[in-house]
């Protein structure tokens, strides 16, 4: 997106909320990009800005006040705004940005346009390859390229029988039927529950997985003909977190990585590389997928493999998969979607006693945890209405006779984390 539109440059002082002023900026159809305070000239000068954004002070959740930019802004002869005493609202921006000459030119449609512009003239007739997850971000960059290059991109989407239900199925029905994008379905069920066979501990099932996935994304790609190019859903936040762009080391990301290292690459394809998450689910909308992919909450690379405690069965995941089900259908019915980021059940391994129809039973606690979160480094519970969770705890036990006892978790993070293994 580099220089083809007109840009705010903000710079970042480390406040919790540090993205705040950008997606707000970027709501009003100005694009803006991210930097450190410690920005030099050069840096700033690179992004040719038209106004700079200064996101510091109290009202800007910034823990230590007094820093002041590296460089000299005065040099750029541009707008300095200045959010030390304002709220960081697009309203509030919007005021000040409207005293400057600023091209109000990013939009949903001019980044398709110009993404698979970009990709052709960078792919131009190589190969790509793509792994799809099903998630927003990978299926939005699987229909950009596919527009882009068509019958060049192989997509591989690797089912580890650790999805939740239908969604395989729905994978194949939008990018195969609907959108005609070549994707290959690798049913890998056997394959992986053979190798976890017998596994208890979390982190030897994430490795596992880990594994056999690159495995079998090896196999496919020597099928594919050892495609040029891998395209890579990175999306902002990872770029300016993880220091790529010159911001702040904050975290390793869980979602990042876990691609063969072995097989040669010449390039990455990474057409989100300058969107945030929101921005992303507006594309994909404007793509035409469906909301059940437009809207998807976050999902762990290991699937349910960490929401099934102790050994992985087919039994079990089913069980998992129909409760887990039924809980999400209720959240979207019920309204909550908005307010819970990551939502799902997880199948215990605890069983107790219990009763149906006077006979007594021995079977399975599910826990339902619904959380929101801005970071996926703190989260709360979410406060759910009794009554809905009693219908679902009712709806759960009435049809799924191996679960004879349904809780709800109201730990936050810290100390609990999101997922339960
Ligand atoms: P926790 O459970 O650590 O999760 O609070 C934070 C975020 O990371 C996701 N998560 C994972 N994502 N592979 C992934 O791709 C993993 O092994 C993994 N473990 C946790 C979790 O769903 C939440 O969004």
């Amino acid at each position: 997106m580099k220089n083809k539109h007109d840009m705010v440059v903000v710079l970042d002082f480390g406040a919790i909320n540090s993205q705040a002023a950008a997606k707000e900026i970027r709501s009003l159809n100005i694009y803006c990009e991210v930097l450190p305070y410690s920005a030099n000239a050069e840096r700033i000068a690179e992004k040719n800005p038209k106004a700079i954004v200064l996101q510091r002070g109290k009202a800007c959740g910034e823990a230590t006040f007094g820093k002041e930019p590296a460089a000299d802004l005065s040099v750029f002869n541009v707008p300095v705004i200045d959010l030390i005493d304002s709220e960081i609202t697009a309203e509030a921006l919007d005021k000040e940005l409207a005293k400057c000459e600023i091209n109000r030119d990013w939009t949903t449609e001019a980044f398709i346009e110009e993404a698979i512009a970009d990709i052709r003239e960078q792919v131009g007739d190589k190969k790509v390859l793509l792994a799809m997850s099903g998630g927003v971000d990978s299926s939005v960059c699987a229909l950009l390229v596919h527009k882009a290059v068509g019958a060049q991109l192989s997509s591989v989407f690797v089912d580890h029988g650790l999805m939740r239900k239908g969604e395989p199925d729905e994978i194949e029905q939008v990018f195969v039927k609907q959108f005609g994008v070549n994707l290959t379905h690798v049913k890998g069920e056997e394959r992986f529950l053979k190798r976890l066979a017998g596994v208890e501990d979390p982190e030897t099932k994430r490795k596992i997985i880990g594994e056999e996935f690159i495995r079998v994304f090896e196999e496919e790609a020597r099928k594919a003909g050892k495609p040029e190019f891998l395209v890579q859903g990175t999306i902002y936040p990872d770029i300016i977190e993880s220091g790529g762009d010159g911001g702040k080391k904050v975290k390793a990301h869980h979602n990042v990585g876990g691609l063969p290292k072995d097989i040669e690459f010449k390039g990455l394809v990474e057409p989100l590389k300058y969107l945030f998450k929101d921005e992303v689910r507006k594309v994909a909308k404007a793509l035409g997928l469906p909301d059940s992919i437009a809207k998807r909450q976050p999902f762990p690379g290991p699937g349910l493999g960490v929401r099934c405690i102790g050994e992985l069965t087919k039994a079990k995941l089913d069980i998992l998969r129909d409760v887990d089900a039924i809980f999400r259908k209720a959240i979207v019915d019920n309204g909550f979607e908005g307010q819970a980021s990551q939502y799902f059940a997880v199948l215990t391994a605890n069983r107790s006693v219990g009763v149906t129809n006077d006979a007594r039973t021995y079977a399975y606690t599910v826990a339902l945890r619904a959380v929101k979160t801005t970071d996926f480094m703190t989260a709360k519970f979410v406060k759910l209405p009794m009554d809905m969770l009693e219908k679902v705890s009712e709806e759960i036990t009435n049809t799924i006779p191996e679960v004879n006892r349904v809780v709800y978790d109201i730990t936050s993070k810290p100390p609990a984390t999101i997922e339960w293994e």
